[in-house]
């Protein structure tokens, strides 16, 4: 059983700016709810106990969000308004969070290895906010995953089917069906020019990681812009041991994007009408 979720919530967030110069990336709303909860409930789901974020300068506002707010608290229960911040109250009382942070935007690979003091040695979840997942049908994409840690007790991504042209945004799994959705994985690699892509199977947001990772990443070179790539990382893991990608039932919206941000939005809030 995992019981740790890491949550890298370091980055820029370019591509909101100018609402992400004071606001982190992962508390912007989907129908009034930030990202990083949306995340954090999926974990909780999953059985973990522990949410353990990796945070950076201009991130306060996460630990905030999850943090008692008496005064709020209290002006709400005078005007019988308790309800609006019932959820939020729930996962606070339900789990703990640790934060870290990462002094320098190194990449993924290099928030992951940062959250290492807060993991420990043993297998975690692991959640970027700004991909936001739902499952209608059936458990969440983290506990289909954690179902499948479970049996294999290895290293697993999330994948998706993406158009060729969007390739080079992902990292990009070469690996062979062992059943129903599930792939031994021979290679990654990330972003990929579409025509040197092994496959359309794209990396997303969600992983369970053993805790070898930390030593593997500890050697894995930057790229060439810099930063350290998980993808890379996982790439040497899956020489030397099983790992595999997940094909899972749900619908991933990218809200790192503007356009999955306000996709995302726009589902919710019908579904929320319906
Ligand atoms: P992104 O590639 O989406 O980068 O990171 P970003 O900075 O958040 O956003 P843009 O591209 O500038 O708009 C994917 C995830 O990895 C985390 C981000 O917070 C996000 O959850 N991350 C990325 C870190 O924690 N640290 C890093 O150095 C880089």
């Amino acid at each position: 059983m995992i019981k740790k979720c890491l949550f890298p919530a370091a980055g820029y967030g370019t591509r909101f700016l100018p609402a992400t110069k004071a606001i982190p990336k992962e508390m912007l709303p989907i129908n009034s709810k930030p990202l990083i909860q949306y995340g954090v409930e999926e974990a909780l789901e999953a059985s973990c106990d522990t949410m353990a974020i990796v945070t950076g300068r201009g991130k306060r506002a996460i630990e905030d969000h999850f943090d008692v707010s008496y005064e709020l608290e209290h002006q709400l229960k005078s005007a019988k308004k308790e309800h609006l911040l019932r959820e939020t109250i729930d996962v606070i009382n339900n789990c703990s969070f640790t934060y870290i942070r990462q002094k320098e935007m190194k990449g993924l690979g290099h928030a992951i290895l940062t959250g290492q003091k807060l993991i420990g040695n043993e297998a975690f979840g692991v959640i970027l906010a700004d991909d936001l997942c739902i499952n209608d049908s059936g458990k969440n994409v983290l506990a289909q995953m954690a179902e499948i840690y479970n049996r294999f007790q290895c290293s697993i991504v999330a994948i998706q089917e993406v158009e060729s042209s969007d390739l080079d945004k992902y990292g990009v799994i070469d690996g062979v069906c062992i059943e129903d959705s599930i792939y031994e994985i021979k290679s990654m690699i990330e972003k990929p020019e579409p025509k040197e892509a092994p496959s359309n199977l794209a990396v997303i947001g969600r992983y369970i990681l053993t805790p070898d990772i930390f030593e593997i990443l500890k050697y894995t070179m930057p790229d060439k812009r810099g930063e350290i790539q998980i993808t890379d990382a996982l790439n040497r893991a899956a020489k030397s041991t099983r790992v595999l990608a997940y094909k899972f039932k749900g619908i991933r919206y990218d809200c790192g994007s503007n356009e999955g941000f306000i996709k995302a939005n726009v589902d919710l809030y019908n579904k929320m009408k319906d």
